[in-house]
């Protein structure tokens, strides 16, 4: 992971390969953001003139570059757009600027090994949302999954360390601000790596070691359940899922303690399907194209837990990872069979492609016999959510109005995108089936929300719960923008960390 570092030596003469300034947009046409001040005297109060002159115009992602000629240190200057030019004495977005460096990171993949920018306070004060924002769209933008390639190797290297100049580096809760944005990014970085990696490289037991991995070396307790535990344990839902494949099914349990003083336990599912073929009810070749990363709600939940061991807040965590590999196969279940669930409820499969409100199922049932306080669930659940909201912006349900708005608030500081949706009764009852307690699907209009309302089944009584439908959010199909990388995107990572330090 890129190294972000603080110093006060000024921007226009740090040592390094390139520097980045922004640009904002106005009515009266581009300005520069106010950390680029210092490097506008070194340019002779021309550095704007010269950016405009090479097109520069503060349009947000917007990318220019200039060679600087020997006016500042560092030989090269990129120029990001950041969008509009705040209000007099109001401060820059934050997500504008994380998006903004982002971007400017990105477009130095391959180019540069140590890049510089300024924070954009015009008083030159240290302000610790926009020092978070700054540092963690710097960690972020600077990512690259290079695996799997043994060519361009050079082409694809990510920036290896960014200097951010600040007032005081020095300063006690500048430093914490930093150290918390590397916890995060180390977090996200996981949780995209997991994604981006192949799913023959990533079967269930694979993945749970992946789990015990991650998060042994960070002190949290992981408990792997194998197929005979789960047979054992009654966990119809998992076994039913992993049947048609050769690797068979896991559920890992990751344990966080909060400490004496924590009054709340939460408890974080994510589907861990390490590929979605659909079974027997297969998916046209196109539709698989992107199913390894079918597992972004079990990753981003690894990652959360691994997050939070490291920042310790007074909450009590637990996080389950039900993962299976859901393929076709003389062994694996049929459209009709009857799967009876960890809870006892019996589930009529009819579309062996709805599996994972399966392995949810059975994880939130077991979650549900700790008496934990809230059940959030994340999981790549519905192609109806990328029709409802597209791929920017993931879905929030509860059986709680309250904590599904904290739950979007939350997001919202933290730079992610969330919606609320509705769990509308009247849709229950195309879930039911004409043998078993519930059938597997229902109406296809409202699919995501049919899916909610399938899972709130296994709630317990009495348990505030929240699902995240990430389907779009959780993988980036298209360009690269911003922050985020082609791939796995990391999303709802940060969401879920600021929601648990949100309980402390
Ligand atoms: N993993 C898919 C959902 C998905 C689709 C995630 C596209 C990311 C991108 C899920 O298991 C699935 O196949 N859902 C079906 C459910 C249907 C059979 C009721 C769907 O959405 O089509
Ligand atoms: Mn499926
Ligand atoms: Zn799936």
């Amino acid at each position: 992971m890129t190294a972000v570092t603080l110093t006060k030596t000024t921007l226009s003469e740090v040592k390094a390969d390139a520097i980045i300034v922004g640009v904002s947009s106005g009515r009266g046409g581009p300005s520069l953001v106010p950390g680029g001040a210092d490097v506008d005297k070194a340019f002779k109060k021309d550095l704007l003139g010269t950016l405009k002159s090479m097109g520069a115009t503060g349009k947000a992602g917007e990318i220019v570059k200039i060679a600087t000629l020997g006016r500042t240190t560092a030989p090269a200057l990129v120029a990001v757009g950041v969008g509009p030019t705040p209000a007099k004495g109001k401060r820059y977005d934050a997500e504008a600027l994380r998006r903004g460096v982002g971007a400017a990171l990105r477009s130095l993949t391959g180019a540069a090994g140590r890049v510089a920018t300024a924070l954009p306070s015009a008083n030159g004060d240290d302000d610790l949302d926009t020092l978070r924002a700054v540092a963690e769209g710097a960690h972020l933008g600077a990512y690259s999954f290079t695996r799997y390639r043994t060519t361009g190797v050079p082409r694809t290297r990510a920036v290896g360390s960014v200097v951010l100049v600040v007032k005081d580096p020095r300063d006690k809760k500048v430093r914490a601000v930093i150290d918390r944005a590397a916890v995060i990014a180390d977090s996200v970085t996981l949780a995209r790596d997991l994604v981006n990696t192949a799913p023959g490289d990533l079967r269930p037991d694979a993945f749970a070691q992946a789990a015990v991995d991650a998060c042994a070396s960070v002190g949290l307790d992981v408990e792997v359940l194998d197929e005979k535990a789960l047979a054992d344990g009654g966990y119809g839902g998992i076994l039913g899922v992993g049947a048609g494949s050769s690797n068979p099914p896991r559920l890992v349990r990751i344990g966080y303690d909060g400490g004496r003083s924590a009054r709340t336990t939460l408890h974080i599912v994510g589907k861990g399907i390490t590929f979605d073929s659909g079974g027997l009810s297969l998916k046209p070749a196109a539709a698989m194209e992107w199913m390894k990363s079918d597992m972004g709600g079990a990753a981003a939940v690894i990652s959360t837990l691994r997050a939070i061991a490291q920042l310790k807040p007074a909450v009590n965590v637990v996080g389950w990872l039900p993962t299976a590999e859901n393929m076709p196969s003389g062994q694996a279940i049929r459209p009709s069979d009857v799967l009876t669930m960890r809870n006892g409820k019996t589930v009529e499969v009819l579309n062996t492609d709805a599996e994972g409100r399966l392995i949810l199922a059975d994880a939130i049932a077991r979650a549900g016999e700790e008496k934990p306080d809230i059940i959030i669930d994340v999981a790549t659940l519905t192609g109806a959510q990328l029709i409802a909201l597209g791929s920017h912006v993931f879905a929030v349900m509860s059986n709680d109005d309250a904590l599904r708005t904290e739950l979007t608030a939350v997001a919202d500081g933290a730079g992610e995108q969330s919606w609320p949706m509705p769990l509308p009764d009247e849709l229950r009852k195309s879930l039911d089936s004409d043998v078993a307690d519930i059938a597997n699907t229902g109406d296809r209009y409202g699919g995501m929300l049919v899916a909610g309302l399938f899972l709130k089944e296994f709630v317990p009584d009495g348990i505030r719960w929240a699902h995240l439908d990430i389907a779009g959010p959780s993988f980036n199909q298209g360009e690269p923008h911003g922050y985020t990388p082609k791939g796995g995107t990391g999303v709802p990572v940060r969401s879920l960390v600021d929601f648990v330090e949100s309980l402390a």
